[in-house]
């Protein structure tokens, strides 16, 4: 059976209870929309357990393996077993959702000459299928991610073989429309159900790595038919959840540095402003952490709500002093307003699930029972960040523990670290991002044992 026609026999019978007892208090619980969010799943089909640490996966890219186990290790990308037992567990759960969100980044963190063309679109193929394996009833929403091409980040400003490819392999859950703009640009808007979008942005066209896009203003002309589409959104009375892989905004664990193009960034971040009450969320990847942004507008105002999830893969830079564990989550939303209620996380801690050869996915974190919050709508997202800035944060070691996805709670983040991180969640555009570092930098001068 259609989940999305139950939740409209749902509404129709809450609407009814209603009107039938009408003057009496109504007890019916309200309902909820759910829906998944997957992301950076990242397939290594070289994974394999070995005494010789430096041939476990092509992803350590030489680097050695350090506690290889079954479903994984800290420096390769995912091996098949640990993506099934991530779709394994969704499908388990029982949670009735309404659809999934899977926010791109299939072929592993190879050398270029270790992949293909060919190889990236077997790999979306792979993918594909095995999702419509687990959930042939559920509607799935795709974005590309900036690894789903060949060579990597380099994603062009028209149609290409990649383009073509995913428009072939989504055929099953796209419609005429959307299917001809992903053919020709990489992405696509199309109607949930009435009063709700999906707008799916081929972000990679804004990544700093893609050479090919660097001048344009406009590359595949997505920001012009963003703003037509978001338009006709407002007209129509509809929501919409924006959904792509490379975020807005400032990377939390860097200096000063947006994850797309600086400029790209200014003028997507001025659209989503100028639309925030048309878009009711905003769902990315990419970071392979977990975080969350407020996008504030030109009197900070809080205006959207920005959701960064975590990824299926594990795997770290050798450089980096931490990695994540594999993360899958659940938002839970309005069904008549479409704003957001909750985000539920659920994560797989890598080390136990080797230890006991069994993937045991369990529940990290509830929004708003871990920050006490009402919801996680923009003004409930502002007080949680201002609720960070304070130098003994436990709400902000909380967050940081999350953004690692329960990694390693022994971690701590302070000074520089905590600056960067405090600041990305509120400050989106450059100016206001700018004075918020330099802000705090200033007072941590005033006493630097004190942060
Ligand atoms: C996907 O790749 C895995 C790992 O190589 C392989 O075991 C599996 O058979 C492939 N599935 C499909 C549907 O191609
Ligand atoms: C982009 O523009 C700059 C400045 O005009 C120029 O130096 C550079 O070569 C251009 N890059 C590309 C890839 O066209
Ligand atoms: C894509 O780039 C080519 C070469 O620079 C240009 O001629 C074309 O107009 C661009 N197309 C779009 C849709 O931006
Ligand atoms: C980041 O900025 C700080 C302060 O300007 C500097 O000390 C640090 O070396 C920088 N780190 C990186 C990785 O650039
Ligand atoms: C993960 O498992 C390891 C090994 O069993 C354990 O030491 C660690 O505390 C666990 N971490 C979490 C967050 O449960
Ligand atoms: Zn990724």
């Amino acid at each position: 059976m259609d989940r999305r026609l139950c939740v409209h026999l749902c509404c129709l019978l809450s609407a009814c209870a209603l009107a039938a007892v009408s003057g009496a208090p109504i007890q019916s619980a309200p309902v909820t929309g759910k829906f998944w969010h997957i992301s950076d799943l990242h397939l290594d089909a070289t994974y394999h357990v070995s005494e010789d640490h430096s041939q476990v996966c092509l992803s350590s890219k030489g680097h050695e393996a350090l506690n290889p186990g079954e479903f994984g290790d800290y420096m390769c990308d995912s091996p098949y077993e640990l993506i099934l037992s991530a779709f394994d567990f969704m499908k388990r759960s029982g949670q009735l959702t309404d659809f999934i969100i899977w926010t791109g980044d299939s072929p592993p963190h190879f050398l270029v000459e270790k992949l293909s063309t060919d190889i990236v679109v077997q790999i979306l193929s792979n993918m594909t299928s095995t999702i419509r394996k687990y959930f042939p009833e559920l509607m799935v929403y795709p974005a590309l991610g900036n690894h789903d091409y060949w060579p990597q980040d380099q994603f062009p400003n028209s149609t290409n073989k990649i383009y073509q490819a995913a428009a072939d392999l989504w055929e099953p859950w796209l419609k005429t429309e959307a299917i001809k703009t992903l053919r020709a640009g990489g992405f696509y808007s199309q109607l949930v159900q009435p009063g709700l979008r999906v707008v799916s942005l081929n972000t990679n066209l804004y990544y700093s790595p893609n050479k090919v896009t660097t001048n344009m203003t406009d590359p595949a002309g997505q920001f012009r038919w963003l703003m037509e589409t978001l338009e006709s959104s407002r007209q129509n009375a509809e929501k919409v959840y924006i959904i792509a892989h490379v975020p807005i905004g400032y990377l939390p664990q860097c200096n000063s540095t947006t994850a797309m193009r600086e400029v790209h960034n200014e003028r997507l971040v001025q659209i989503f402003r100028k639309y925030g009450d048309v878009i009711a969320g905003q769902f990315y990847g990419h970071t392979h952490r977990d975080s969350v942004m407020v996008l504030l507008d030109d009197q900070g105002k809080p205006v959207s709500s920005v959701f960064v999830t975590p990824a299926v893969t594990p795997i770290k830079d050798a450089s980096e002093p931490y990695s994540n564990n594999p993360g899958v989550r659940l938002y839970k939303y309005d069904p008549r307003s479409f704003g957001m209620l909750d985000v539920v996380q659920y994560f797989l801690n890598l080390t136990e699930a080797n230890e006991e050869r069994k993937a045991d996915w369990k529940l990290e974190y509830v929004m708003t029972e871990a920050f006490d919050i009402n919801d996680v709508e923009p003004q409930s997202l502002q007080k949680l960040a201002r609720s960070f800035a304070g130098c003994r944060s436990e709400a902000f070691q909380k967050y940081f523990n999350h953004f690692m996805v329960s990694y390693d709670d022994t971690i701590v983040c302070q000074g520089l670290c905590k600056t960067r991180q405090v600041c990305a969640v509120q400050f989106l555009d450059s100016a206001t991002y700018s004075q918020c570092v330099e802000g705090r930098l200033r007072s941590q001068g005033l006493d630097h044992n004190f942060f």
